[in-house]
């Protein structure tokens, strides 16, 4: 046989495969779509037209990003690798705009950044946008930002570089300016059915006994009413942020095709905003309803067709058992990620309680998750910590001790926090940057804590993400011209500037912000080229150490164990009760020992036997 001929063999080959591929995602997709809307008239012609959507964007995939999903093997297995490390912050306040952002990149990847995901970027709504989160064209680019060709632009020089992006597309709403809401307003009912309107103020209280409001103080509520629309508008957040409607079928195309437009440019991901609460059901708490799943099972499966190797990354910031359900199941997946909001809360959780057993509890929780997909690891993030996400692991008064210790409430506590709003006998949720949650600054300890929460955090399985300005420790944000905006909405308190001029320190080892930075490099290092981390296996607590402590494996018989010291006392201990290699090497410092492991107040060291 010629070359030319087992070329065109292999050709063949790959096609049928591929339409092979394409035939099970669609049959995955169908189903759920059979689920969520077979009951409706001229439902087979809707499912068509959605099938020749997907194959138009199919066909259309631009050859480079074709040549990505090829090398990436058409699957999310690439974010699972090691040396990926996100970083998510605000465009804006991080460099300005997106030719910014791209001059910036070389800081990112000397710091080990791999994918960034930039807060909403899309245009929003002027005025108050929940911090680009009520988006008013999904189709462009925040002027102030930049245009869609910069995006693009971005897309590319990230790729060049090995790099990726996962972008925030606020699925569950649109901004009260979006066409669509202009378009119901106007009277059309086409656009009145995106929504969901409610006829009287009954109808609002019977619905409103079953829902929680997610901003008690500031938007309490979840309906708005509409003069043009003479009823009200279901908005669980901000009276400008409007429910779309998942009932409606055309609802579900239009968010499609978004997600294939924004993957079309080069786009790598999307973390899906409030994916809990896309589907309401009167008598509930419109929260996870199994509809939900269904949309991101069909999401996924037709997205994959197109785009085979873009991400999702779910956020649900829920308890752990509502949260495992996002990843979907074998024969149906939904997201290849999902926040870990609560090993994030009990990370914070057992450094205020100096104690290990949150952390824990939270491990063996979360380590029933399918393989094929991944946590995010973060240590915060641009949202309040949320402690009910501890529930049922953690005591409601140990929920609260935190909530206090944290939010600087509590005498004594090195930590200046303040509580987002909550009424009754909610436990409040904390506002501030980790730097000043830890007491960096005002306590010699602050920032050991903060490497120790970074240490366990990138050495959990999943990927660990960089919230703007840890890096280099930056405080809570006080900036005189946000003054109007953290009074409005108490989570500005962590969206800082970036500063600039305490990241140019960086290279001083011994400055805060050169400390910091060099840790997570060193983390970030070690994470990409230590074979244990390769694979995905729970970190599962391990050995019986004191309750200060934390200790868990990674990777199997030699592979890394952690250990962790949640509290502000030196402790003594041994590889065995740490369920460490006797003769170890801790990776982070490079320091040795023989059975007797020393851990400082806060330090966290990851262990491999020493060869
Ligand atoms: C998500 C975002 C949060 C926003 C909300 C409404 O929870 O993380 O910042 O307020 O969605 O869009």
């Amino acid at each position: 046989m010629t070359k030319d001929q087992t070329g065109a063999i292999r050709a063949r080959q790959s096609r049928a495969s591929n339409s092979d591929q394409a035939e099970r995602l669609w049959d995955v997709a169908r189903v759920a779509l059979d689920r969520l809307y077979g009951h409706l008239p001229g439902h087979d012609a809707w499912l068509d037209s959605v099938r020749r959507q997907v194959r138009d964007w199919a066909a259309r995939r631009r050859p480079d990003l074709r040549a990505l999903d090829a090398a990436r093997g058409d699957s999310s297995a690439w974010l699972q690798q090691p040396r990926q490390i996100g970083y998510s912050f605000y465009v804006d306040r991080f460099a300005g705009d997106l030719p910014g952002l791209i001059r910036r990149l070389p800081y990112l990847r000397g710091l080990g950044v791999t994918y960034l995901h930039p807060l909403p970027l899309l245009r929003a709504r002027d005025g108050d946008s929940d911090g680009g989160f009520a988006v008013a064209d999904f189709r462009s680019v925040e002027p102030a930002l930049g245009t869609i060709a910069d995006l693009t632009a971005l897309a590319g020089a990230l790729h060049r570089d090995g790099m990726a992006l996962i972008l925030d597309v606020v699925c569950n709403h649109t901004a009260a300016e979006h066409d669509w809401a202009k378009a119901a307003r106007a009277g059309d009912p086409r656009f009145r059915d995106y929504y969901h309107v409610v006829k009287t103020a009954a109808e609002v209280e019977a619905l409103e006994a079953d829902l929680v409001d997610v901003f008690p103080v500031t938007a309490p509520g979840s309906f708005t009413w509409s003069p043009e629309l003479d009823g009200f508008v279901w908005t669980t957040f901000h009276p400008y942020q409007w429910d779309l409607n998942y009932a409606n079928p055309a609802v579900f195309a239009e968010m499609l095709d978004i997600l294939l437009f924004l993957a079309d440019l080069g786009v790598d991901g999307f973390r899906l905003d409030s994916t809990a609460f896309l589907w309401k059901r009167a008598g509930t708490a419109c929260r996870n309803e199994p509809e939900c799943h269904l949309i991101l099972q069909a999401w996924r499966a037709l997205v994959s067709m197109a785009a085979p190797s873009v991400v999702f990354k779910a956020e649900a910031i829920e308890r752990m058992e509502t949260v495992l359900p996002f990843f979907g199941s074998g024969a149906a997946p939904e997201c290849d990620i999902a926040y870990s909001n609560g090993v994030m809360a009990a990370l914070w959780a057992s450094l205020g309680l100096e104690r290990a057993k949150p952390m824990r509890a939270l491990l063996e929780a979360a380590s029933v998750k399918p393989a094929r997909a991944s946590w995010l690891n973060y240590v915060r993030c641009h949202d309040d910590l949320i402690w009910s996400a501890l529930s049922p692991h953690v005591p409601a008064a140990h929920q609260r001790r935190v909530s206090a210790f944290f939010s600087g409430a509590e005498p004594g506590s090195y930590a200046a926090g303040a509580p987002f709003q909550t009424l009754g006998e909610d436990v409040p949720s904390t506002n501030g940057m980790a730097a000043d949650l830890c007491g960096v600054g005002r306590e010699p300890k602050g920032l050991d804590r903060l490497m120790l929460l970074y240490s366990v955090c990138f050495v959990l399985d999943g990927v660990p993400a960089i919230y703007m300005g840890d890096e280099i420790a930056l405080p809570n944000n006080h900036a005189p011209e946000d003054g109007s905006l953290l009074t409005a909405d108490g989570r500005w308190l962590h969206r800082p500037h970036m500063d600039w001029e305490a990241a140019d320190r960086r290279d001083d080892g011994q400055s805060v912000a050169g400390r910091m930075f060099r840790h997570l490099q060193t983390l970030a290092k070690v994470r990409a080229t230590t074979p244990a981390f390769r694979g995905d296996l729970p970190a599962l607590p391990a050995g019986r150490p004191p309750e200060s402590i934390l200790s868990f494996s990674r990777g199997g018989p030699g592979g890394v164990a952690c250990a962790a010291n949640f509290s502000a006392r030196p402790v003594a201990t041994t590889a065995a009760e740490l369920g460490a290699p006797s003769a170890w090497r801790d990776l982070i410092t490079g320091e040795t020992g023989d059975g007797e492991v020393a851990l400082a107040p806060y330090q966290a060291r990851w262990l491999a036997e020493r060869r």
